[in-house]
């Protein structure tokens, strides 16, 4: 088995190497980051041989593993485990994916499997980021239905033609693999809406019954929570439910040119 090394100048530090589990015959090495803000120690590594026959096939039944049979402190989000909730987000093996979703023998290398938090984003504690952020990106575009028009007896109606336009839109599940895969996030989050709330945006601006369709792209009109696209695409090649944000980015400037002509 390969052994884990940090790059020469990683301000992460080793951490603790758990021994193996006794009896086992099948393991697979998971280094995971470690960080407690509180504790005001920096990050480490540490690493967890897993017994994978006692232990389900996806990296989410990993990490649960351990935490149940190892280390009880290891911190990281969950709830659904069958890729809905957008809760177990994290960088497994260099790239953003969902915990739940991702088998152990797609990501292991070498009988290793390296797992951060997603990154860019502040850090909680361990594997858990702050997305407070992220969260109020999506609410400034304001994900609901805007209307003037007094609303019907019973409910507003769509053609199937204009409900299909919300189909690559609606599945959705805010678990910002995308927004933190983006360069154009990275350098400007606090500014860039980042690939997420941009789908989200673009969701609402093509739904046949909202009313608001100049308000939201005045409202989008802007250097930065707009523009900064530059079509790298690392959004729609992380997204775990095979949206494509840069898509819905490039809709969105082009309904921008549309109304200018
Ligand atoms: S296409 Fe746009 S949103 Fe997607 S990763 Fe690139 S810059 Fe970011
Ligand atoms: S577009 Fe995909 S990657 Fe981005 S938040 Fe939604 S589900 Fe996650
Ligand atoms: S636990 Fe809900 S998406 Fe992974």
């Amino acid at each position: 088995m390969a052994e884990f090394r940090l790059p020469k100048n990683s301000r992460v530090q080793s951490g603790k190497v758990w021994p193996a589990p006794q009896g086992a015959t099948r393991t697979t090495l998971f280094n995971i980051y470690r960080y407690d803000p509180d504790t005001g120690n920096n990050p480490r590594i540490d690493s967890y041989h897993v017994d994978r026959d006692d232990c389900g096939p996806m990296v989410l039944d990993a990490l649960i593993w351990i935490k149940n049979n190892v280390d009880a402190t290891l911190t990281f989000r969950r709830s659904c485990r069958e890729g809905i909730c957008g809760s177990c987000a994290m960088n497994i093996s260099g790239s953003n994916t969902l915990a739940c979703t991702r088998g152990i023998n797609e990501v292991e290398k070498n009988g290793i499997v390296n797992i951060y938090p997603l990154p860019h984003m502040p850090v909680v504690k361990d594997l858990v980021p702050d997305l407070t952020r992220f969260y109020a990106q999506h609410a400034s575009v304001e994900p609901w239905l805007h209307t003037v028009t007094p609303a019907p007896e019973k409910e507003w109606r769509q053609s199937h033609e204009d409900r299909q336009k919300l189909d690559g839109l609606y599945e959705c599940i805010l678990c910002a693999c995308c927004s933190t895969s983006c360069p154009s996030y990275w350098w400007n989050g606090d500014r860039y809406l980042g690939p997420a709330a941009l789908l989200q945006a673009y969701r609402w601006l093509i739904d046949s019954r909202d009313e608001s369709t100049g308000d939201r792209l005045d409202d989008l009109e802007d250097p930065f929570r707009l523009y900064r696209c530059h079509t790298i695409m690392n959004c729609a090649n992380a997204c775990p439910k095979g949206l494509n944000p840069a898509k819905a980015i490039a809709e969105i400037k082009q309904m921008m040119v549309a109304r200018q002509v």
